[in-house]
This record gives structure tokens, C-alpha cells and sequence, in this order.
């Protein structure tokens, strides 16, 4: 029975999971609130409209609809100023190797992320002809925890949801693969990411043994 992989890209591919907080922190500082690691851990996987709602929230602040969409401008803005100047050299440690051995076994391979920005970033690290199938956000209706974004992947890719293998930093990203019967594995701790099979500081860490072909 032939596996495939879906990718997330965010935290996963490159640590541009570190560039949506500090933009994130950096509107929430607005609303004087001081958006936390801990905070982070959740809105990570999370949609650029479902996020800002969530920190509205921790900061206890309401807006009109014309400032939420101005907002959610403005941190895009911010986000695309701090990922300019990225390149091939921004992938995380391993994802040479990983992609190696991907492209090596023949495995098919998805890339599944909530982030509008996707194809710019996997375009700017050089990854982007990589994949046989890319999603995201706007090809969703329903994000992260949902699992749309993997069963779309899993579609495109012509392979079975429970033969697919989902590597993700988010704990929402987690729950979607699961929610959609496939495996994750964790690229974080077992504390931040529960349900995944195995965990992982990076994607070079993967045993590619492990893997049914
Ligand atoms: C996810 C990130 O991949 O994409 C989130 O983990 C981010 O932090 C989300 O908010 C949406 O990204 P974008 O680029 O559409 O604002
Ligand atoms: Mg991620």
C-alpha cells in the first residue's frame, strides 16, 4: 500500500513560526497585551483571522470589523518585512537531507499549511518544485484543528488518509491530522504536541526506516 507525507511548512520547512509571533507580539503590544511563548503554542497552526481573534480575546479587546481587517493587514505587512530577505539558507537544520531522501525513495510528498503566505516562502527557500501537491489556506474553507487542509493534501496526492504521515509543529495541526485519521509525528516536545507518534527537534531526525514504502 503506497504512503505519502504531508508537510507542514511553518515551523516545520523554516522557522518562519518565529516571524508570525513577533509580528503577532507586536499588535498585541498595541492592545497592551504581552503575547507569551505559552500563548504562541496555541495560535500556531492556527489561521491569520482565527488568530487574532484568539488574542483579542487574551487581551479582552473588541474591534470593528474595519479595524480587525486593517489589523490583520497590518501584521501581514510586518510578517512579509521580517521574510524578505529569506532564502535557500533558511530551511531548518535537516530539511536538505529530509528532501534527499523524499525525492531518493520516490515518496510522495504534500505540502499542508493554514498560511496564505505559503508559496512565497516555499518559493523563497527554493522548495517549491519539490512537491507533488501543495495546499493552503485559500484552498480551505476550514482550518487547522479541522483536517480539510491534510484531506485535501491526502486527495491530490491519490493517496489513502490513514497511509498518510503528517509532520507538524502545531498542537492544532496535530489534532487535524488525527481528526483525519492520519499519522503525525511532532516537531516539538510530547508536552506541546499529545496524539503524535513520535517527536522530533527537526526533520533530519527522522528514521526513514521507520517509514512503510
Ligand atoms: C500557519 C502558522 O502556518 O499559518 C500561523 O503556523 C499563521 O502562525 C498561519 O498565523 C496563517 O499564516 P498567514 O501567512 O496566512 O498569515
Ligand atoms: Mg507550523
Amino acid at each position: 500500500m503506497k504512503h505519502g507525507i504531508i508537510l507542514d511548512l511553518d515551523g516545520v520547512i523554516c522557522d518562519t513560526a518565529h516571524f508570525h509571533f513577533l509580528a503577532w507580539q507586536r499588535l498585541a503590544a498595541e492592545y497592551d497585551y504581552n503575547l507569551t511563548h505559552a500563548d504562541n503554542e496555541q495560535l500556531k497552526g492556527v489561521s491569520r483571522a482565527d488568530s487574532l481573534t484568539f488574542i483579542l480575546g487574551l487581551a479582552n479587546k473588541t474591534l470593528s470589523e474595519e479595524q480587525f481587517l486593517s489589523d490583520l493587514h497590518r501584521k501581514n505587512e510586518w510578517y512579509l518585512e521580517l521574510v524578505k530577505d529569506m532564502g535557500p539558507k533558511d530551511v531548518l537544520p535537516g530539511v536538505p537531507t529530509f528532501f534527499a531522501e523524499v525525492a531518493a525513495r520516490k515518496i510522495p510528498l504534500a505540502l499542508g499549511s493554514a498560511s496564505k503566505n505559503a508559496n512565497m516562502v516555499l518559493t523563497r527557500v527554493g522548495l517549491i518544485h519539490a512537491f507533488d501537491a501543495i495546499v493552503d489556506a485559500s484552498q480551505v474553507s476550514q482550518g487547522k484543528p479541522h483536517p480539510e487542509t491534510f484531506l485535501k493534501a491526502a486527495e491530490l496526492l491519490n493517496i489513502a488518509p490513514e497511509n498518510c504521515w503528517v509532520f507538524e509543529d502545531s498542537a492544532a495541526g496535530v489534532q487535524a491530522a488525527l481528526a483525519g485519521g492520519m499519522t503525525a509525528i511532532g516537531i516539538g516536545t510530547a508536552e506541546d504536541l499529545p496524539g503524535a507518534i513520535s517527536h522530533l527537534r527537526n526533520l533530519g531526525e527522522f528514521d526513514f526506516n521507520t517509514f512503510p514504502m
